[in-house]
């Protein structure tokens, strides 16, 4: 059991909660949702959502580096996240070159490995630049590994997928019979996170209910936690809070319960 935990109760006090340690959740993965909405509530521009929502993010790091995950892996741009103004998507491209300017000693403290998935590079020099240095800087950390969804869509990483899949077997490297799960599954971007390439439990925030284009292999048998709190109001008290609620859910990977075989 892990000690002096809080989650915050729905009348917004704060208790304290034991997770168990034998289920914790090794790969979580997050859809960081409700930035605009966070600062449209206070008359200030979206950005200043994403602004506030990066320092969420260093915040629920240290707390899921503490809490034992192997892999966080965070949504932080999707592929149809370009359809935004050009002032935002400007602003995004600029958040990784600033939150590893100011994180990178403290991945690098707290053993955190950062790695990133999605089509980086279609993302601008700088950002570029900046992911490949943090990358750099904590390869050789052995604790948990931070995972960036930046410029990712699970739609287009099947296909990448298929794609190389397909040549193996132009190239005589693969017959189509041998084609199985296990060989889809490597090609999806997720393999560089490998064993751990499904996450365990996904929170999205902000409400909204849908999946956005995110992880549709991987989640095949994850368990899906929504929650209200928009990202830049979520605290590391709310994912002991997701993690107690995925505690308490019964995964039965389409099986049946232990002793109820009868
Ligand atoms: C999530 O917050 C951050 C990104 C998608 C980059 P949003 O910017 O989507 O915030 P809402 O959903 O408009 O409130
Ligand atoms: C999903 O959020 C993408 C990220 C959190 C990076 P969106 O805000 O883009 O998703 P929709 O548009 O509400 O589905
Ligand atoms: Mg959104």
């Amino acid at each position: 059991m892990f000690k002096n935990l809080f989650k915050n109760t729905p009348e917004g006090e704060i208790q304290e909660v034991n997770l168990d340690e034998a289920k914790m959740p090794q790969h979580v993965a997050i859809i960081m949702d409700g930035n605009g909405r966070w600062a449209q509530k206070r008359g200030l521009p979206r950005v200043a959502g994403h602004k506030r929502g990066m320092e969420v993010v260093k915040d629920i790091t240290k707390a899921s580096s503490d809490l034992g995950i192997k892999v966080l892996t965070l949504y932080a741009f999707s592929t149809e996240n370009w359809k935004r103004s050009e002032k935002e998507v400007s602003f995004l491209m600029d958040l990784p070159v600033k939150f590893f300017n100011t994180f990178v000693p403290d991945l690098v403290e707290n053993n955190v490995k950062v790695n990133v998935m999605g089509y980086t590079e279609y993302l601008p020099e700088k950002t570029q630049k900046a992911v490949h240095d943090a990358i750099e800087q904590t390869k050789d950390n052995t604790g948990m590994i931070l995972n960036f969804a930046l410029n990712y869509g699970a739609r287009a990483e099947i296909v990448t997928g298929v794609k190389k899949i397909a040549q193996k077997v132009v190239d005589h490297e693969l017959s189509i019979d041998e084609i199985n799960e296990d060989t889809v599954s490597k090609s999806l971007m997720t393999e560089s996170v490998a064993p751990y390439n499904n996450p365990d439990l996904l929170i999205r925030t902000s409400g909204e209910e849908r999946i956005s284009n995110f992880l549709l292999w991987q989640l095949a048998y994850s368990e899906l936690v929504f929650t209200d709190k928009l990202w830049p109001e979520y605290q590391p008290a709310d994912l002991v809070e997701n993690i107690y609620e995925f505690q308490q859910r019964d995964r039965r990977f389409g099986g049946v319960k232990e002793g109820k075989n009868k």
